[in-house]
């Protein structure tokens, strides 16, 4: 693997599981310091052990300020500039219209937008000139399913956040673009289904049945993706979707 991260510092929010951790490990393998964030203390040890010395982790919860203050406060004071930001935390739960709560609304639209837009804002004064910043989103962003409303309402609102947000932070070169992924095999996904492991093989059958390339997705998958756009290969990408959803969305 070469060196295209070398001397940079990458911020992964979510980056104890799945996608996040698969991008946190891509990362280190091309030369970049990688500090990951997660709820939970455990998780967050194993996974710095997994990505391996150049991994910091940091308990913070994305949808509370004063925890992302500590942690860019610690960025500051250890690195002192960030060169790729991935905003990858997020959540979805699914309910109909007619049953949805303002507590299922709050919890969602609290960590996938909220969370998002304060996780950029206050990262600003440590975005280096020409920054990469990468916003998960989803396919749920630009389809409908049954129950998914507010969920694929808040991934929708990511796919502007990028647009305005290209603009506001033209002057300084910081390119914003949405990753959106489709079914991809993490313990999110997998949560869907329940606990059972039989239910949950029968549950990646039926998305792969959906999916033009007849498979359901892996996290490095999405970690290549994450890679390329933060990378001098995307220098002239901004304000952009990129869908890592096997065709599932674009036919
Ligand atoms: N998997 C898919 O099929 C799929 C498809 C489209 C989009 N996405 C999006 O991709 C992103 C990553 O999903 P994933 O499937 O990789 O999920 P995952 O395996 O469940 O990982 C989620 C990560 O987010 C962290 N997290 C949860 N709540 C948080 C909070 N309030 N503050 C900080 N970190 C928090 C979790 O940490 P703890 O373990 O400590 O809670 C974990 O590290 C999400 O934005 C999701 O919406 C996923």
């Amino acid at each position: 693997m070469s060196g295209r991260f070398e001397g940079m510092v990458s911020v992964i929010t979510g980056g104890t599981s799945g996608i996040g951790l698969a991008t946190g490990k891509r990362f280190a393998a091309e030369g970049a310091r990688v500090y990951i964030t997660g709820l939970q203390q455990a998780e967050l040890c194993a996974a710095v052990a997994a990505i391996g010395p150049m991994a910091s982790g940091v308990q913070a919860d994305s949808t509370r300020s004063d925890d992302l203050d500590r942690l860019y406060e610690r960025i500051e004071k250890e690195a002192r500039r960030i060169d790729i930001l991935v905003v990858n935390a997020g959540r979805g739960s699914q309910l109909a219209l007619g049953s949805i709560t303002e507590q299922h609304y709050d919890n969602i639209f609290d960590l996938n937008v909220k969370g998002v837009l304060f996780t950029v804002q206050k990262a600003l004064p440590l975005l280096r000139e020409g920054a990469s910043v990468i916003l998960v989103s989803s396919t749920a962003g630009s389809k409908g399913a049954p129950g998914s409303s507010v969920y694929s309402a808040s991934k929708a609102a990511i796919r502007n956040l990028a647009r305005s947000w290209t603009l506001d932070l033209k002057s300084r070169g910081i390119r914003v673009n949405v990753i959106s992924p489709g079914p991809i095999k993490t313990p999110l996904l997998l949560g869907l289904a329940g606990v059972n492991p039989a239910d949950q093989q029968a549950f990646l059958e039926i998305l792969a049945s959906r999916v033009p390339l007849g498979r359901v997705g892996e996290p490095e998958e999405v970690a290549s993706a994450a890679a390329f756009l933060a990378s001098s290969d995307a220098s002239y990408i901004a304000g952009s979707e990129l869908f890592v959803d096997g065709g599932f969305a674009q036919v």
